[in-house]
């Protein structure tokens, strides 16, 4: 990287030197994935997304990966909220503050469970409240319901003072964009992270006529290529709409600097990698700050402010 070139970010005062890192649910599950994740080249780590106690998650084979991204039904394994909890509490008190806590409840009552331990807690990172799981059997994702997401904020802030981010799904009516934005709009919110995976898509092995993954009888999340034009709208259109308050984390069909360039123009101040980090594992972080280094050098921009949002219309 050029001596000039300057990566650097900032959430709610969090700095992070790089402004790329893994996506919620990719190589984060246990401690030992998390710690390669920091002794990376990445910006930092998200946890997977934790629920108050651990769950082995849905029945395999739950994750295929494709030639254009992945289709996943994890079902939210993990090891519970405790154990990340302390290992972000661990890590801040090393002075290790790159980090963002991801909880996922099963009910509203789980995560204000959650959020209320976090505030009672010695913990003042990120957290991202994830609202958008869609594979979980029997639950909706709560991102779709825009009065529970108005309940639910309001219920979070008359307790939390902390730095709450939100992992929304996709998308895909401009109408959308706006009612949410209005009520996002009224919180303190650090971020909203766009875009979880693209929920119950169906992939079919035309070889065997059949489905590829277990859970949900073939149904699953997409991610990788097939979802980068559904993250770049997402993270523009909140941009447009959004607070400037309030940051946006681009997620969604990153797996070259060039797509870390394009969600940064679409408004991003952080991206993250789900399915390519799986698929290359944590040496993708070099490889892609790389490519962003030398895109950026020969655009002549030393800073991510310099190309920020800046998506030229016609
Ligand atoms: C195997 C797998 C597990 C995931 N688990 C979570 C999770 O626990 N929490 C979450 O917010 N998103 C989860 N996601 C979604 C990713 O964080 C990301 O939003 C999505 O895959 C789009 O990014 P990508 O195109 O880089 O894969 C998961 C994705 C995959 C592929």
């Amino acid at each position: 990287m050029s001596p000039k070139l300057n990566l650097q970010t900032t959430i709610a005062g969090i700095d992070f030197r790089n402004p790329i890192l893994n996506a919620a649910g990719v190589w984060c599950q246990s401690t030992a994935e998390l710690d390669t994740l920091l002794t990376s080249s990445a910006g930092g780590a998200v946890t997977k997304s934790a629920t108050v106690k651990s769950r082995l998650g849905n029945a395999t084979p739950r994750l295929k990966s494709l030639p254009l991204g992945s289709i996943n039904s994890m079902g939210l394994p993990n090891y519970g909220f405790q154990y990340y909890l302390d290992y972000v509490t661990k890590q801040q008190a090393t002075d290790q503050h790159n980090l963002i806590l991801s909880i996922a409840g099963l009910s509203v009552a789980d995560n204000l469970t959650m959020l209320r331990q976090i505030q009672s807690s010695d913990y003042t990172g990120l957290v991202e409240l994830n609202l958008s799981c869609p594979n979980v059997a029997g639950k909706s994702q709560v991102g779709y319901d825009f009065a529970a997401v108005a309940d639910l904020l309001a219920t979070i802030f008359t307790f939390f003072d902390g730095k709450l981010g939100l992992k929304l799904p996709p998308y895909f009516d401009l109408h959308q964009f706006d009612e949410l934005s209005a009520i996002l709009n009224q919180y303190p919110l650090a971020y909203i992270n766009a875009i979880n995976s693209i929920g119950n898509g169906l992939i079919v092995d035309p070889l065997t006529e059949s489905v590829v993954i277990k859970p949900k009888g073939g149904f699953g999340g997409i991610g990788g290529n097939y979802v980068k034009p559904t993250a770049l709208a997402n993270v523009r259109a909140f941009r447009l709409r959004l607070n400037p308050t309030i940051k946006i984390i681009g997620t969604g069909g990153i797996s070259s600097g060039q797509d870390v360039f394009e969600h940064i123009l679409c408004g991003a101040d952080l991206v993250q990698i789900g399915t390519a980090l799986g698929t290359e594992g944590p040496a993708i972080f070099e490889r892609v700050t790389n490519e962003l280094s030398d895109l950026m050098a020969a655009k002549g921009y030393q800073n991510l402010a310099d190309f920020r949002g800046k998506l030229k219309t016609l």
